[in-house]
């Protein structure tokens, strides 16, 4: 049930998949065919360990690259082995005729456990480009030390699409910084994540955080676009449900644990892609895309950031989040897109193609945002989200959006 999806040359967009442990081939099917229909080239699986499950379910993929979670022990030879059985597979997604293997973390291991994996390769006939996520490279002044430290790595992938615990927007200095470094001095792609929101809250004080995401999918497509232009563009994540920066669907095939769905279970993100679908369609033929269908999609929170809930604590950077509705309009000519929400409103005229407003939480309790697009002083469109702000009967520290849409 293998499915090929061509790869456009001005850029291949990829997603991180993770928890596929129960995932079917109908899952896969479903996931593949969604992801293909807005423009996603392949899947990056995440690989935990050797005969781990989501090995064997690699060659179902459409394109896909090795991207091994090296915060797992690893032995080169177990590395080698995997490649080795699936470097074949047309599946596989090359650059310059070689397989992409990517990583998440991996620089403790040092530059001569890379070099002698790629070299181990090499003598098996599978050349491979390496462009690993080495994410304690993320200061724009150690782009150089990277390159020095690392002669075997062939590209990179910079995995910090979030800012860094800052209560600032991200900027594209990491971006610029190793791109640089990679285009001046290796022959591999440069990869720059962009992720919709990043929440977390598994109990723990170094698994409970928010980062400042408001409007970060919108921002951060714009800086892929316009001012970095990488290689690749991988969306981080298809299914990372714990981080909330899922933008596949919630699947009930996959066990979330205890506490994730608490603030996954009723907050999908589908409409995300819609968004991912105007801006890799721009960022791959090098244009905006012509919008024939006007659509707005709205994200918020289902509290103020200041409500005290009755279970669990505040996730570190509580405070960064701006209690709003955020609406992405999407239109094929400029009208006046107006926002509601209790006595609260906010309206801007939107041009044609993308562009954003918010309209703040209301101090009512318990109201549903309303959304027109106005033009020619008609309502084109207009709807309501269905999850309610409330500003009391907080059972769980929840920083993950519900995903709203009018088209
Ligand atoms: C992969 O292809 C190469 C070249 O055709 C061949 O030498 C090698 O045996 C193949 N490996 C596997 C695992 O099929
Ligand atoms: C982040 O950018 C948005 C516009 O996309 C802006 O409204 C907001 O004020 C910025 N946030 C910070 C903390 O600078
Ligand atoms: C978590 O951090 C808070 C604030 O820094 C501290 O008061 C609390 O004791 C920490 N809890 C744990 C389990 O470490
Ligand atoms: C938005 O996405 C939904 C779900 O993928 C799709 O059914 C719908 O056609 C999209 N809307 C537009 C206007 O593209
Ligand atoms: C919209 O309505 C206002 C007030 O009724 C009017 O002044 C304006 O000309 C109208 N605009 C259009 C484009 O019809
Ligand atoms: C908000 O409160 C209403 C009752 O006023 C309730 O029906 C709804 O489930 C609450 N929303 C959430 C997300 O708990």
């Amino acid at each position: 049930m293998a499915i090929h999806f061509a790869l456009l040359l001005a850029g291949a967009a990829m997603v991180q998949v993770q928890n596929s442990y129960s995932y079917a081939a109908s899952d896969w099917q479903s996931d593949i065919t969604t992801a293909a229909g807005i423009g996603i080239d392949g899947f990056g699986n995440p690989q935990h360990a050797q005969n781990d499950y989501e090995v064997d379910r690699l060659v179902d993929a459409f394109s896909l690259f090795f991207s091994f979670d090296m915060s797992y022990s690893w032995a080169s030879s177990d590395m080698v082995s995997i490649v080795q059985k699936y470097a074949n597979s047309s599946a596989m997604y090359t650059w310059n005729d070689a397989v992409l293997v990517s990583t998440y973390s991996g620089e403790s291991y040092g530059d001569s456990f890379w070099s002698d994996f790629k070299s181990t390769l090499a003598a098996d006939g599978i050349t491979i480009i390496l462009a690993p996520a080495f994410t304690t490279y993320r200061d724009p002044s150690d782009a150089n030390s990277l390159m020095s430290t690392f002669s075997s790595i062939d590209g990179f992938f910079n995995w910090w699409s979030w800012p860094a615990d800052v209560d600032a927007n991200l900027t594209t200095a990491t971006d610029l910084a190793y791109q640089a470094v990679v285009k001046s001095d290796r022959t591999g792609p440069y990869i720059m994540s962009v992720s919709p929101w990043q929440f977390k809250n598994l109990g723990t004080n170094d698994t409970d955080w928010v980062e400042l995401s408001d409007t970060l999918w919108y921002y951060r497509w714009l800086q892929a676009i316009q001012d970095v232009n990488p290689d690749i563009v991988e969306i981080v994540t298809w299914n990372d449900y714990a981080e909330s920066h899922y933008i596949g669907e919630i699947n009930s095939n996959v066990d979330l644990g205890d506490l994730a769905p608490n603030y996954v279970d009723g907050f999908p993100h589908t409409y995300w892609r819609n968004v991912s679908q105007y801006f890799i369609s721009w960022y791959k033929s090098g244009g905006a895309p012509t919008v024939t269908d006007d659509q707005v999609i709205f994200w918020y929170r289902g509290w103020p950031k200041d409500t005290t809930c009755s279970t669990g604590s505040p996730p570190r950077n509580y405070g960064f989040p701006v209690d709003a509705v955020f609406a992405l309009a999407l239109l094929s000519s400029e009208a006046s897109v107006q926002l509601y929400i209790g006595s609260n409103s906010f309206s801007w005229d939107a041009p044609a193609g993308a562009s954003i407003g918010s309209v703040p939480f209301p101090t009512e309790d318990s109201q549903i945002p309303y959304i027109e697009i106005v033009r020619d002083n008609t309502t084109i469109k207009s709807g309501y989200g269905s999850l309610q702000v409330n500003q009391t009967g907080c059972s769980y520290y929840n920083f993950n959006p519900w995903v709203g849409i009018i088209d």
